[in-house]
């Protein structure tokens, strides 16, 4: 048997923040060389709130470079840009005719964005995790390593496959995960503890997000040491002094050392022990620290990769031509069961 395929994306709707690190990519990275990987810049899904044209191409180079910046080694893994593989709007249309509408309106995710937009909501935003479900269903995944907030998505990505087996599929000829499994593959979700729920550094009662209006409340990828120190000194802590995990009146301090633990490597007894009779001043250089060591490598690496636009250039040609493989031989296996005519070869 082969290696498992693991698939992930991220939206190019700004610059990565330490969630999106700490949540998918690190994860992604560390477990690379066990599996066969696609990683996808799910620009298609960049456009489902107004976005800005002339931001969106330079915003999906700038993601597919940190990929690389942050270790994704192309040696098992394939980087490529979701909107250059025709297969996923093609797919998500197809899954779209087997979904009911009310698993759609269920979405914790579409229900939170849609108060954002007003009047505005596109159907684009609703569809969504259709077209999530697309991306990963075309390439088989068996595992699909994203932070807490997608847990969702994932269920209802099984969901659809599922139905789609259910309905269309006609034994086990994948042989895999059961019955009914012949069309689509049904993934896992991997969601590590560790790192998969970053807070808000100006609200621990909020997840840190690309979205959020505040700049304070996130640290990027891309920010100096400067910014970094900034926004650690002035973020939300409280008056208490000694610092835990897991108090439910002290979500900035879980965050905080939570932050703490995953940018040093450390175990939480570890952590738990030596920050427990700390005072913020004392604590906040330490944290300080541990994301500049974190991130400075990562910044040098993409600086080096933005130099080389032929470097990135080739391999997002080559990720294009590998997906496209994978994915429209899937797309064809739904066609094919679903009763559609196929060109001849
Ligand atoms: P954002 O929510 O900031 O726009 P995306 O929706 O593009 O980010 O998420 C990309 C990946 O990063 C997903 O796997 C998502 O689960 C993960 N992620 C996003 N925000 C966080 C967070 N605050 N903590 C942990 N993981 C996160
Ligand atoms: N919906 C995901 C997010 O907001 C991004 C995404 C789109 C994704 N397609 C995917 C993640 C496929 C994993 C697999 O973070």
């Amino acid at each position: 048997m082969g290696k498992p395929r693991v698939l992930s994306g991220v939206q190019p709707t700004g610059t990565l923040h330490l969630g999106n690190y700490l949540g998918a990519i690190r994860n992604w990275v560390d477990d690379q060389h066990d599996s066969d990987n696609f990683f996808c810049v799910v620009d298609l899904h960049a456009v489902t709130v107004p976005h800005d044209p002339t931001m969106l191409a330079e915003n999906t180079r700038a993601i597919a470079a940190l990929y690389l910046a942050c270790g994704i080694d192309l040696s098992c893994s394939t980087i490529f840009v979701q909107s250059q593989i025709s297969a996923h709007a093609e797919l998500a249309w197809l899954l779209n005719c087997v979904t009911p509408l009310n698993w759609l309106e269920r979405m914790i995710q579409f229900k939170e964005k849609a108060v954002k937009q007003g009047e505005n909501v596109s159907v684009g935003l609703l569809d969504y995790p259709v077209l999530m479900a697309a991306d990963i269903l075309l390439y088989d995944a068996d595992r699909v390593p994203v932070g807490e907030d997608q847990k969702q998505h994932l269920e209802l990505t099984r969901d659809i496959a599922l139905r789609v087996n259910h309905q269309f599929g006609a034994g086990d000829s994948l042989g895999k995960g059961g019955e009914g499994d012949s069309i689509l593959k049904v993934p896992d979700p991997a969601i590590r503890k560790a790192g998969a729920r970053v807070m808000s550094l100006t609200d621990g009662a909020n997840k840190m997000s690309k979205s959020d209006p505040s700049e304070m409340s996130r640290i990027e990828i891309l920010d100096s040491p400067d910014q970094i120190k900034k926004k650690i000194k002035r973020c939300k802590t409280d008056p208490v002094r000694g610092l835990e995990f897991d108090n439910p009146e002290r979500p900035e301090c879980n965050n905080l050392l939570g932050l703490y633990q995953v940018l040093s490597n450390q175990t939480k007894e570890a952590v738990a022990t030596e920050c427990a009779h700390m005072g913020w001043g004392q604590f906040k250089p330490l944290l300080t620290a541990a994301a500049i060591a974190t991130l400075e490598p990562i910044q040098h690496k993409y600086q080096d990769i933005l130099n080389d636009p032929g470097y990135l250039d080739t391999m997002l040609k080559d990720g294009q031509t590998k997906a496209n493989e994978v994915a429209q031989a899937t797309l064809n296996r739904v066609k094919t069961a679903m009763g559609f005519s196929l060109p001849a070869a």
